[in-house]
């Protein structure tokens, strides 16, 4: 930022010794001030891949992480767990039925025993591909990308999410914290102030009064809400106003119209299970 903006006052004092040179000569200078001024300006939607790049991959593995990165994703989204050993575990769900070879709670295993378990995906158990553990995850985040960690649990799960963001290498304004869970949100935030928080909500049982009163409560910094909320220019203004910038999920491969309707309002940010389509259907920034 300070590179471009340096660039961009070199850029002035020159125009104005330029004022007697030939036109051609003062509009090549006004186009390199657009481009360096213009995305400080306008700003850029961040894309965020849904549980990775989901739409493509098996959710929150390695390999959808790593799609996520080759499809140009800003971010990647991850849901977590406390294991039985009080370390954490990536997946969507508190039971392992659904996406693994196990069955039963997450919370009574060890990590050791959820990564002997095999992804389950279309019907099949993958022989490369288990569990990941956070830090696995975290050591596959690329400079300038963000990870949101969406905390699944109550608070119990903070100390070992504190001690092993502190032990990663990743920027401080790399990590997202991201909850359903009004004490977790409150918690995280107060034992890493340091790091964005940003409260979720369904729309099912809030108004966005709610949401901003809760937002604010938790001493939190954002608010992502799902497409179903519905979000509106209002909604997002009324955001705005409370400080908050508004990210929306999950968006999908039939939301070719929504994506620019959302940013036409103002949105900074979607989640999506396909950050191809997502980034395509952008209007152009
Ligand atoms: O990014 C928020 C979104 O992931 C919340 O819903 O069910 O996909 O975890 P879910
Ligand atoms: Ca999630």
């Amino acid at each position: 930022m300070s590179q471009q903006l340096a660039a961009s006052s070199n850029a002035l004092s020159s125009l104005r010794t330029a004022r007697h040179k030939p036109a051609i000569w003062k509009f090549s200078w006004l186009c390199l001030l657009g481009v360096f001024l213009l995305p400080s300006l306008v700003g850029a939607t961040e894309i965020i891949a849904h549980r990775g790049a989901s739409g493509y991959e098996p959710e929150n593995t390695l390999r959808a992480v790593q799609r996520a990165w080759e499809m140009g994703a800003d971010a990647t989204e991850i849901d977590v767990y406390l294991t039985k050993d009080d370390k954490i575990a990536v997946l969507h769900d508190s039971k392992l039925d659904r996406t693994t070879s196990g069955v039963g709670p997450v919370k009574d295993f060890t990590l050791a025993e959820l990564q002997e378990l095999k992804i389950r995906w279309k019907d099949e158990l993958l022989e490369d591909e288990t569990i990941p553990s956070l830090e696995q995850v975290l050591a596959i985040i690329p400079e300038g990308k963000r990870i949101f960690i969406e905390i699944k649990t109550g608070p119990e799960i903070v100390p070992a999410l504190k001690r092993i963001l502190d032990a990663c290498t990743l920027k401080d304004e790399q990590l997202v914290v991201i909850t359903f869970n009004e004490s977790t949100l409150t918690e995280s935030k107060k034992v890493l102030p340091n790091l964005k928080h940003y409260y979720l909500s369904s729309g099912k049982k809030e108004t966005i009064d709610e949401v901003i009163a809760k937002t604010k409560a938790a001493n939190a910094d954002g608010i992502n809400l799902s497409t179903k909320f519905p979000i509106t220019a209002e909604l997002v203004q009324q955001g705005k106003e409370a400080g908050y910038d508004t990210y929306v999920w999950t968006l999908r491969d039939k939301d070719a119209e929504l994506v620019p309707q959302l940013i036409e309002m103002g949105v900074v940010g979607l989640t999506t299970d396909f950050p191809d389509l997502c980034r395509d259907w952008l209007p152009t920034e």
